[in-house]
């Protein structure tokens, strides 16, 4: 026999943590994707999220020799000592961070995010963070039952997070800012004075700071400053980072966090709790990644500031819209002028251009009258892209 629960009974066993929680703004562009697609009708994508390079060939060897040689048990919670022992090391020697191997937690990037917004937020804490942003933090922290405060990142400070605007927004409910250099989805990097003022902001109020490096070698004419390299931080900075976009091995879904020995033992309660550790044999390859050669991902790099230089240029010869030069990661955040909100332009570059960008709104309300052009994708295409969506402004209404 079944038995069913009536709407009254259904919402007393929900937890209304769910409540808040978005669903992802790009679902509505994707789905009118895939429609057109079923149609036969050929769709150029600049919503991809991912380099559109091969995970380098050493590797991926690394990978296929851990598995061929059996290496595919349960590995310490935290990660093999020897991929710990070499993030230790890449964070002391680029990134001036004082940290060591038992600092490190091993585990895919958005996993470090959402444990360590889980362990160190608690219900009712504020968390401040850059408004556009990438869509995962806002959610991230109301599944953990704080509060999101979002900061207007505008083109007047270049989409940077500042010191004053930061500023601004801190309670005495403020419990963590989240920084994003580069930034998904502005390309904006942060300055060094941004970072030690954020840094000092942090410690004159006993705030953390989440800072999510993801995106720190794609970067052009512009340097990454972590937050936890500034004397007195490390106890205060937690530190993610990742193998997906510098090495193109996103669906190998490995990347770390660092943070000082009291912020890490909650964290990684959360990691035995939930996924117990990163897959064994792509721990392998991580550590062929960090120490094998590097021609790969500086190559990667140059071809995305060549493509960068050529969507830029094309957006500058559009009247409807205006731009700020990204210094970094793959994507470019064009404003753009007229009556539409930023899903209908969304829809409307898709309708009639056949190209697919993510509207300005899935990164915060600040992202309106904006859309995300992601070049992770081949020069063909993009020019091709560019010229339908050139063609499709020219007739917008206003
Ligand atoms: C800013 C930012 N942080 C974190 C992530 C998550 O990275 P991963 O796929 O390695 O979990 C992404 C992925 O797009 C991102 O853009």
């Amino acid at each position: 026999m079944y038995s069913f629960l009536s709407e009254e009974s259904f919402a007393l066993i929900m937890p209304g943590r769910m409540e808040t929680v978005a669903e992802s703004g790009t679902v509505k562009v994707a789905d009118k994707v895939k429609e057109l697609r079923s149609k036969g009708i050929e769709i150029i994508s600049f919503s991809i999220g991912e380099p559109d390079f091969p995970t380098p060939g050493h590797i991926v060897e690394a990978g296929i020799e851990a598995l061929k040689s059996g290496f595919t048990k349960y590995t310490p919670s935290a990660g093999i000592p020897e991929l710990r022992e070499a993030i230790a090391a890449k964070l002391r020697d680029e990134n001036h961070i004082d940290a060591g191997a038992n600092e490190i937690i091993v585990t895919p990037t958005k996993q470090a995010l959402f444990m360590t917004i889980l362990a160190l937020v608690e219900r009712g804490s504020e968390v401040i963070m850059p408004d556009p942003a990438w869509v995962s933090y806002d959610p991230m922290v109301r599944i953990a039952e704080g509060r999101p405060v979002p900061v207007r990142a505008d083109e007047e400070t270049g989409f940077r997070l500042t010191p004053e605007l930061v500023a601004e927004k801190i309670t005495e409910k403020t419990r963590m800012i989240v920084m994003n250099s580069p930034s998904n989805p502005t390309g904006a990097v942060a300055e060094r004075e941004d970072v030690k003022g954020i840094c000092d902001l942090a410690e004159d109020h006993n705030i953390i700071i989440l800072s999510d490096e993801i995106y720190e070698k794609i970067i052009y004419d512009a340097q990454n400053y972590s937050p936890a390299s500034f004397p007195g931080m490390k106890e205060r900075v937690v530190t993610v980072n990742g193998f997906s976009k510098t090495y193109s091995m996103t669906g190998w879904r490995l990347g770390y966090l660092h943070a000082d020995r009291k912020l890490i033992g909650d964290i990684q309660k959360i990691q035995t709790h939930s996924i117990t550790c990163a897959t064994s044999f792509v721990q392998k390859a991580g550590i062929a990644a960090l120490k094998g050669p590097k021609e790969p991902a500086e190559a990667m790099v140059a071809e995305f500031r060549k493509r960068r230089d050529y969507v830029v240029g094309r957006i500058g010869e559009i009247d409807s819209l205006s731009v700020v030069k990204p210094r970094g990661a793959f994507y470019v955040f064009p404003r753009y002028h007229g009556s539409m909100n930023s899903e209908e332009m969304g829809e409307y570059l898709l309708e009639k251009a056949h190209v697919a960008v993510t509207p300005g709104s899935s990164f915060g309300r600040f992202g309106e009258k904006h859309f995300r052009i992601s070049y992770a994708t081949d020069m063909e295409s993009l020019k091709r892209g560019m010229d339908g969506i050139a063609e499709a402004l020219e007739s917008v209404p206003r």
